[in-house]
């Protein structure tokens, strides 16, 4: 079904009143024939290399090959045979997989903790594909904010956006944090070669002072644009920074220049109001758009001002190519149904701790950090949707760095280390920017890291010798463009969703964050004043230092 003739469906089924509750809780995962299963056939591969594998079946790198427009994913450097793959499709279903995709599409509150719709794909549904949720079009409303979010870059881009003294925009620094800054930042930085390139692009997140500082070191207050980012509006960090670089622009303009240096991107316009921001030059989104989920929405709109409309729109494309992808390609086909099987594979049937991202890419550098929290945030979790704790291991730890540059650092220890890291290696055809040979010597390295990961090198010094059966998945797209680096970002969102329905829990809450922003909150004061703290001994002991060290007592 097309994506258009799929909204029908939604228009009846999408109502977040009409969700029935499930009578009879399903049981755990683990309980089911096929998880236990899949223990045995773990057992059963225990002594089996991919060199054996490769061996047996030469086949084997074209049957684990999925093509997906200008991707190709090769998995078959995984230690996975046919019945893995069985085995594991077989869980899908028993997860019913199928079934969470497309209440997920339909705008079903499946984060039900929140008792909200889960609809980031919406962000990228064609303006011709309505999407009707309790009653509201949601599509309609998504284009009408990305219609305001070009104007806006457009007029910033080509100077008719002007600040207070009349003179034009040269730098536009985001402020946000989490979902409202590693977003845009890693997009940014992913697609800077499409940027432009006479504005400056600041993104600052961190509450350290040494953050807003740099960032406005060198700036003038009278061409620099803020753009504040925050679907809550309450967020500490966001509001702290976005305080001082009010001061900092006020002190040089005078307090009527924030209207024309202040645009903010939220779900909370009275929050809006109250910090100053006309609410004319607000850029809202909903609830139902996930912090992590939400560079598509009006969160990108320092991207789009770096890149314009177009190509923001190319990079909605590409997402929405990986999304009627997912809604139709059979499991054993389905991209990042593979992608969320193998790491379920590797987390919970081969020990795995821990999955590395290996971008060949000096424009993907903050890709790995995007996806930390896209996995980490999302099934970094302990107990299902139920409450119940799950008696297997979740997320794993995400991590990763650009290649060439962990090859001189920790791969070491991923091909001769005790650790079993699988890793997926992201690559492109064509640089976006050649300098002579480079991009062929990257390239060069990025598939020999794969190969000699699987297949080691035999040697009679045993520090010499690699034993291989080390695993890897092989990302190859053509070029780094706004279209690919959508169908990247949609394909690992959807492993996500994919690990956590297999698990059970829900991927779209972060309760985990709250605790510690709670205690801050009670600290904060603590520190500049002598009143009787009421910690645990380590805690009251280090803040007593702190206290005498800053001068306090
Ligand atoms: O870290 C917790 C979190 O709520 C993230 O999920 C979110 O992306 C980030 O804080 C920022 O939140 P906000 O956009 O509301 O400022």
């Amino acid at each position: 079904m097309a994506m258009a003739d799929r909204v029908q469906a939604s228009a009846c089924r999408g109502s977040l009143a009409e969700m029935a509750v499930d009578p009879s809780p399903p049981p755990p995962i683990t309980d089911t024939p096929t998880w236990r299963a899949l223990v045995e056939h773990a057992d059963s591969l225990q002594d089996v290399t991919l060199r054996r594998l490769f061996a047996a079946d030469d086949a084997r790198a074209e049957r684990f090959t999925v093509e997906v427009a200008t991707l190709t994913v090769d998995y078959s450097k995984n230690r996975i045979n046919e019945t893995t793959i069985d085995l594991l499709t077989a869980l899908a279903n028993a997860a019913d997989l199928a079934g969470a995709r497309d209440a997920m599409f339909r705008g079903e509150p499946i984060n039900t903790t929140e008792r909200r719709a889960v609809l980031h794909t919406a962000l990228r549904r064609p303006a011709d594909a309505p999407l009707v949720v309790d009653g509201i079009d949601v599509t309609a409303e998504v284009h009408e904010v990305l219609s305001r979010m070009a104007r806006f870059a457009d007029a910033v881009r080509d100077g008719t956006w002007t600040g207070s003294t009349g003179a034009r925009i040269e730098a536009v620094v985001n402020i946000g944090i989490g979902g409202s800054d590693l977003g845009p930042a890693m997009a940014y930085q992913a697609l800077r070669p499409y940027s432009h390139r006479d504005l400056t692009f600041r993104f600052v997140s961190n509450i350290d002072p040494a953050a807003l500082h740099e960032a406005l070191i060198d700036l003038d207050p009278a061409t620099t644009l803020f753009v504040v980012v925050s679907k809550s509006f309450s967020t500490i960090e966001t509001l702290t920074n976005a305080r001082s670089a009010r001061t900092w622009l006020t002190d040089a303009l005078g307090p009527d220049a924030v209207a024309d240096h202040f645009v903010a991107v939220s779900t909370e316009a009275d929050l809006v109001a109250d910090f100053g921001i006309d609410p004319a030059n607000m850029f809202g989104f909903w609830d139902w758009v996930g912090g992590r989920y939400s560079v598509g929405s009006a969160v990108g709109l320092s991207l789009v001002i770096a890149i314009g409309a177009e190509r923001f729109a190319d990079l909605l494309a590409g997402m929405s190519e990986i999304d009627e992808h997912f809604l139709t390609a059979p499991w054993a086909n389905n991209l990042p149904v593979i992608l969320g099987l193998l790491g379920i594979w590797y987390t919970n049937f081969l020990g795995a701790e821990t999955h590395a991202v290996l971008p060949y890419s000096e424009y993907l550098a903050r890709f790995p950090a995007y996806l930390q929290q896209l996995d980490m945030e999302s099934n970094g979790k302990g107990v299902d949707r139920l409450g119940r704790p799950v008696p297997v291991d979740t997320g794993p730890i995400v991590w990763g760095e650009p290649g060439t540059n962990g090859q001189h650092a920790f791969y070491q220890l991923l091909h001769q280390g005790t650790r079993l890291v699988p890793a997926d290696f992201i690559g492109f055809v064509e640089p976006v920017t050649p300098i002579g040979s480079h991009h062929d010597l990257l390239m060069a390295n990025f598939f020999a890291q794969t190969e000699a990961l699987a297949f080691g090198r035999d040697h009679e010094d045993p520090q010499r010798a690699f034993e291989g059966n080390r695993p890897s998945t092989t990302i190859l797209g053509q070029r780094l463009d706004p279209r690919t680096l959508g169908r990247l970002i949609a394909l690992y969102e959807h492993k996500v969703y994919t690990m956590g329905v297999v698990w059970g829990i829900n991927s779209f809450d972060q309760f985990g964050v709250e605790l510690g922003k709670v205690l801050a909150t009670a600290i904060e004061p603590e520190l500049i004043s002598t009143s009787e703290l009421a910690h645990d001994p380590s805690t009251n002991a280090l803040l007593h230092r702190y206290r005498s060290r800053s001068g306090v007592v």
